[in-house]
């Protein structure tokens, strides 16, 4: 595996690769590599000749100073996982020539920011769009890939690469969890013991909303307040948001249906944990395959929703 650290030689090498007629697919990555990037790895890998993909650790994302610092690292484990997964190159710029001196550019994606994350997390948003427009721009791929666990900076990016014609393909890829439920996550590595234990009571509300919806409830407070009320019987957990928007602009919906998306962030301690559920994904795992008359008779716009 080839270790690039250089921005002009990552451009350089993917110029020589993309003129020989061949694909560059790209993983972009803060490192402490598991599961799930394995999964986004894999599929780079079918649908590209020469997988990069990069460890950046991006400061401007962090709207804390500490929960940057703390944010977990394992370079060597890393390596290794890349070099085991047969990954071409590995890219990982430094901090002072990414922001060099004088620096003052940033991506903002507006609208799509305002809610969820964006709403607690004040510069997140810029700081992902930002260092991933210059990330694009550095590595130069065909195709990028990027988990859905992220749902809200998925549609972010999807936003900015369409809005700044981009010429790249944005590929999402559904979660990946542990066997308990709980979504992968760099994150997780800082959860005690008894943290981890109660970590899989987001998938579980989750599932629990999506039950429920799937039974017909559509009323997006009554879905949400069922949520509610499982992450609250859990002690050490406190909700940040639990809230039904819609899957692509992401406002909060008042009557949830097949486009809405179930988003919930919650501490345990100082630990933030994310993760959502795509209706549309439940709906269509569901052996029914469509919603029973009862569910259309419970609507609670009475049907009138243009998206059912
Ligand atoms: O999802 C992440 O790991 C980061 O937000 C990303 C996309 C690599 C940008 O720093």
């Amino acid at each position: 595996m080839k270790v690039i650290t250089g921005i002009r030689k990552m451009q350089e090498f993917s110029r020589q690769v993309r003129g020989a007629g061949l694909s560059v697919g790209f993983v972009p990555t803060m490192g402490y590599l598991h599961d799930g990037h394995v999964a986004l790895i894999r599929r780079a890998r079918e649908q590209s000749d020469v997988v990069v993909v990069s460890i950046f650790v991006n400061p401007t994302q962090f709207d804390r100073k500490d929960d940057f610092e703390r944010y977990p690292r394992d370079e060597q484990g890393d390596r290794a996982l890349l070099e085991h997964e047969g990954v071409e190159v590995l890219f990982m710029p430094k901090a002072d020539e990414v922001y060099a001196p004088g620096a003052a550019t940033c991506v903002r994606v507006e609208g799509l920011t305002s809610g969820l994350c964006g709403a607690r997390r004040p510069g997140h948003f810029e700081g992902v769009a930002t260092i991933v427009a210059a990330l694009l721009n550095m590595v130069g791929p065909d195709r990028v890939w990027f988990g859905e666990k992220d749902f809200q900076q998925l549609q972010v990016i999807r936003r900015m690469v369409a809005d700044l014609h981009i010429p790249v393909e944005i590929i999402g890829v559904e979660t990946v969890r542990e066997r308990d439920g709980v979504a992968m996550s760099s994150r997780n590595a800082r959860l005690t013991p008894e943290q981890r234990e109660v970590a899989p009571v987001l998938r579980q509300a989750l599932g629990a909303m999506a039950d429920a919806y799937l039974g017909g409830e559509t009323d997006a407070s009554k879905l949400a307040s069922r949520g509610r009320a499982m992450l609250a019987s859990q002690a050490g957990v406190r909700i940040d948001y639990l809230e039904i928007v819609d899957g692509i602009t992401l406002q909060p919906a008042s009557c949830a249906d097949d486009r809405s998306v179930i988003a919930v962030a919650a501490w345990l301690g100082d630990v933030r944990l994310i993760d959502n559920i795509v209706l549309a994904r439940v709906r269509d795992a569901h052996a029914s395959g469509g919603p029973t008359a009862a569910a259309r008779s419970n609507r609670c716009d009475g049907g009138a929703n243009p998206h059912a």
